[in-house]
């Protein structure tokens, strides 16, 4: 059971931040602040881990772990991904185009995405993805369409929303009625979809898929999606006579971002899957289909910290006459728009030094022309942080660079990577030259 927020790599040294030995002050000389620090080793420990507990877990009937790129991706964490072996879930063009540049082999490659446009499906089946997840009725003229005229029978599941209302923000959870994604299995949708599918011999089903949402740290909601699915793989066999071999049961798995908190952790949450998805087939006289996953969040976010200086520090007192100090740091909502977008908390620390001095209620605040721009509503932080102190904010790999922003005209920080006590940047800091390239 993991209860740190760092990446493995990170320890503290008398208050001081080492990253594989090389201290935060070292990090922010060579690199400069606001960026991303990440650990090659970590990332590549947590993929090979789910990959491996999905092994442990399923055995036989183990299909891929799809690394969701959306959570983080750049050419070299393809590559990353590439050498690891597993496979990759892209859900536009771009994420596509990176995970080829990063030598990802196609067939491991699942394309998503509610409105992937024509070109985008094209271009999917004409580079060979192995599995295109079709999420509307439009979609599946257009996919066989693709293949027709690429001479291609291109492998596909459906996406289906089993009606869960899984535990965690509104704006993450995917698998309810009320939501854009996939074919809802109460409505008849899905079962309409997989009628239209035969239709269409350039097009092979192969089964179905469900992802009910994002950072979730409860396995039912898990275990009831894998059940409705299976309840309609049991309706095809029924009315079709043969099974549908490959469920995808998407990703979610949620990860620790406050002290005390405590992430899903593969070699836990998969056997307990296997054991519920073997017990629902063996009721419905079913052979248990190949299982695949696409945990994003849960492989890199604990391996990035953000490292950001501190620029100004300023007292308010509040209406109720307490006092609430506002420390501003050099980036803010445009390297991390989840406090704002979705309440997310996260914490800090003091990088560069230790500190005995009393601690104080404090706002982290960025640099952006917003009051939303919070990176930390309220945490206790020591009273002497001071103009040109570091902060470091934890489990910031997933959804934060790959989210990141321009607004106000901020260049986005870099990701460097770090290994072997060698750190090298393997996304480059935006410039102010990259922003005014875009203007006629
Ligand atoms: N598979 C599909 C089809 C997805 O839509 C997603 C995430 C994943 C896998 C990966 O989910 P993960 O294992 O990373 O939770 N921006 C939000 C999260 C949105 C997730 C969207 N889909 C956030 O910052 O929390």
């Amino acid at each position: 059971m993991s209860t740190s927020l760092w990446p493995a790599g990170v320890s503290f040294n008398n208050g001081v931040l080492h990253f594989s030995g090389i201290s935060a002050t070292s990090l922010a000389q060579e690199f400069a602040t606001p960026a991303f620090f990440m650990d090659e080793e970590d990332f590549c420990t947590r993929a090979l881990g789910w990959d491996k507990a999905l092994h442990q877990a399923f055995d036989s009937h183990a299909g891929n772990v799809y690394y969701a790129a959306k959570a983080f991706i750049c050419v070299e964490v393809a590559r990353w991904i590439a050498n690891c072996g597993i496979g990759i879930d892209v859900c536009t063009g771009g994420e596509l185009a990176v995970a080829l540049a990063g030598g990802i082999d196609p067939k491991k490659i699942e394309v998503h995405g509610n409105n992937k446009s024509v070109s985008e499906i094209e271009r999917a089946v004409s580079v060979g993805v192995g599995t295109i997840v079709i999420d509307s009725i439009f979609e599946i003229e257009r996919v066989a369409a693709a293949a027709r005229k690429l001479g291609k029978t291109q492998r596909v599941l459906l996406r289906l929303t089993p009606g869960i209302q899984a535990h965690t923000h509104e704006s993450i959870a995917t698998a309810h009625e009320d939501v854009k994604f996939g074919f809802s299995i109460a409505s008849g949708a899905a079962w309409n979809a997989v009628l239209e599918v035969q239709k269409y011999p350039e097009i092979e089903l192969r089964g179905f898929h469900s992802h009910i949402g994002s950072q979730i740290l409860n396995m039912d909601s898990f275990e009831i999606a894998a059940d409705r699915l299976i309840g309609l793989l049991g309706k095809y066999r029924d009315e079709f006579g043969n099974q549908l071999p490959e469920l995808d049961l998407g990703g979610g798995y949620g990860i620790a971002y406050l002290p005390g908190d405590v992430e899903l952790e593969a070699s836990e949450v998969l056997p307990a899957l296997f054991t519920q998805v073997k017990k629902v087939c063996e009721k419905a006289a079913l052979n248990i289909p190949t299982i695949s996953i696409e945990p994003g969040r849960a492989i890199v976010g604990p391996t990035m910290f953000t490292l950001y200086e501190v620029g100004t520090v300023k007292d308010v007192t509040l209406e109720s006459g307490k006092n609430r100090r506002y420390i501003s740091i050099d980036g803010g909502m445009s390297d991390n728009i989840r406090p704002s977008l979705y309440g997310a908390e996260y914490t800090t620390s003091l990088a560069n030094r230790s500190s005995s001095a009393p601690l104080i209620d404090t706002r982290l605040v960025g640099k952006h022309c917003e009051t939303g721009d919070i990176v930390i509503r309220d945490i206790e932080l020591p009273s002497d942080i001071a103009p040109g102190d570091l902060l470091a904010v934890p489990a910031t790999g997933a959804y934060g660079r790959s989210m990141a922003s321009n607004y106000n005209h901020v260049p986005r920080p870099p990701v460097i990577c770090v290994k072997n006590g060698k750190a090298r940047v393997i996304l480059r800091r935006e410039t102010e030259a990259d922003l005014l390239n875009l203007d006629i």
